[in-house]
């Protein structure tokens, strides 16, 4: 395969966006020259609707995209992941979280051996355990009901149960679930304030059973509980439970084996919310909650294995990216659900796409030549309306942005959904239409400025517009499109890693500063910064050591 800028798309897609730069494209004016634009950028597919006609594109751009994504073997890279290869080639190991929401009798074969038997146990096991938890049969050690669950995790051992058990917090009816990831002693500490220990079950999660945050917390935690039963260890085993690879690990930690839910190391910790790593998530809505949501993640495998690449979600999402980040070098994009439920969702996109596609070497270990992973950044709407879209709409950056509307609101309360759904559309609006310098003028004018105020005041008023959006349309955030959706996102990352040619599943860029941080550890307990840092970090320890020793 050329390198990537070598390839005939590359090179046409390269000019084709010097041309609509330079032609001043308007996307508004698009829509007058061709009447059915927007109901050819339009795709639905497993109860999504994506609208990318608000973009900085036509018809030819998406042809060329496509034909950069064969150039790039995209499908070859498809077909490998599906088939169990050895795709995260620095780990040695193949990335199928697709075989964990398999919902039909299909193998998925690593290392010559179906995974699926695996995965089903542990879904049983899960699913018994889950009802214990939930109909009050497994009690804590002085035998009371378990009341709170307490997930300790970090990364994506946290960050997917967050998200999802907040998405779905409509259909809560289980315990109250609570999620711990900080070192921070503030976190853990408040978490634990109103919980009381007998009623009180701790998730361990962690793929490696090794991370710093989550073991500490882990102990802070079992110290909290073997307080409260006088330090008797036997409670340990009513009120702790692992989710883990490393399950010897586990067992040295203190919690019994058969209270470990296993997975395995060709799930990444980010596209791991649908393993056992879902358990907090099972234990707020219930196992057939928790299966429809792997149904709808399931639904989107099959979408994005079988569609061709221009009916195909994640492939156009990932293409309409790629024309972003490559070709017109805007070099973040702003995730905006309209749905309060939603409100980690950036925060867990940020972790997927980032931690996946942040890289800078080839698969091979060569420098790339070109940008990959965007900065993935955003909030709730409205709130991010009142804070962060002044720049959106008037900055000097552009920023491609994702809204994520549904039709019907969980919360149907009064016209809060309408206005909800106002906002949303009218930003996608907004953002593309603009106002011109005349038409602020005239505003003023009409609101009684004089000519020389409205004069003055006009060029603040006025959005360059043709700000690029996708509008990404649901009924209603259901733990089956919630599934989709994340699928959608997961395979949308997955294809944009493909055609930069890197390894989308390791993540060594988190090394470094873990190793820095034990080193560092050391110097803070021991009370002696070394030599070894540069001059500023060397300061900035010894004056954290000075001021700890006067308080
Ligand atoms: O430090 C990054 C990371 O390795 C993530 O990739 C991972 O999701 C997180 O830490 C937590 O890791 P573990 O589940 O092994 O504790």
């Amino acid at each position: 395969m050329p390198s990537l800028q070598q390839t005939a798309p590359w090179k046409a897609l390269t000019k084709h966006w010097q041309a609509i730069h330079h032609k001043k494209f308007q996307i508004q004016e698009m829509f007058q020259k061709d009447p059915q634009r927007s109901n050819q950028m339009r795709l639905q597919a497993v109860g999504i609707t994506l609208d990318y006609s608000k973009n900085l594109l036509t018809q030819d751009t998406i042809k060329l995209l496509i034909e950069l994504a064969h150039a790039a073997e995209l499908l070859d890279s498809l077909h490998k992941m599906y088939a169990g290869a050895c795709i995260n080639s620095t780990e040695q190991r193949a990335a199928l979280h697709i075989a964990l929401r398999n919902r039909t009798e299909r193998r998925f074969i690593v290392n010559k051996q179906d995974v699926m038997p695996r995965v089903r146990t542990v879904l049983k096991r899960m699913a018994k355990f889950v009802e214990q938890i939930r109909s009050g049969t497994w009690r804590g050690y002085s035998g009371k009901q378990i009341t709170d669950v307490v997930n300790i995790g970090i990364g994506g051992s946290n960050l997917g149960p967050l998200m999802v058990t907040t998405a779905l917090g409509h259909y809560h009816d289980g315990p109250k679930v609570h999620f711990v990831s900080n070192i921070d002693g503030t976190h853990i500490i408040e978490t634990l304030k109103p919980l009381n220990p007998e009623t009180t079950l701790f998730i361990i999660a962690s793929k490696t059973f090794t991370t710093q945050e989550t073991l500490t917390n882990a102990c802070t935690a079992k110290d909290w509980l073997l307080k409260a039963y006088d330090n008797n260890l036997k409670a340990i085993a009513y009120h702790f439970v692992a989710i883990s690879t490393a399950t010897e690990k586990v067992a040295q930690f203190g919690i019994d084996t058969n209270h470990i839910f296993e997975f395995w190391d060709w799930v990444g910790g980010r596209y791991s919310l649908w393993s056992a790593i879902g358990l907090p998530i099972a234990i707020a809505i219930g196992m057939p909650r928790f299966y429809e949501l792997l149904d709808g993640a399931h639904a989107m495998d099959q979408h994005f294995e079988t569609a061709a690449f221009r009916e195909n979600l994640p492939v156009l999402m990932a293409l309409i990216g790629i024309w972003y980040t490559n070709f017109a070098g805007f070099s973040t994009q702003a995730i905006l659900p309209y749905d309060q439920y939603l409100c980690y969702l950036p925060a867990y996109l940020q972790q997927l796409d980032m931690e996946s596609n942040g890289k800078s070497v080839t698969k091979a270990g060569k420098p790339v030549d070109y940008a990959t992973g965007p900065v993935i950044w955003g909030a709730s709407g409205t709130d991010g309306q009142h804070a962060f879209y002044q720049l959106i709409h008037q900055g000097t950056q552009i920023i491609p942005c994702d809204f994520l509307l549904s039709v019907h609101s969980h919360n149907e309360v009064s016209d809060h959904h309408l206005k909800l759904l106002a906002n949303g559309l009218a930003q996608t609006e907004a953002l593309m239409r603009g106002r011109t310098y005349e038409e602020s003028y005239q505003e003023l004018i009409k609101q009684c400025y004089t000519p020389q105020a409205a004069a003055a005041l006009a060029p603040h008023r006025v959005f360059s517009g043709n700000r690029p959006t996708n509008t990404l349309l649901v009924d209603k955030f259901t733990p089956y499109t919630l599934g989709a959706l994340l699928a959608l996102y997961e395979h949308k990352v997955f294809v944009q890693g493909a055609i930069w040619n890197v390894n989308s599943f390791d993540q060594w860029g988190v090394e470094l500063g873990k190793q820095l941080a034990g080193v560092i550890l050391k110097e803070l307990q021991s009370g002696i910064a070394s030599n070894d840092h540069d001059p500023s970090t060397h300061n900035l320890i010894q004056t954290i050591i000075q001021q700890r020793s006067q308080s």
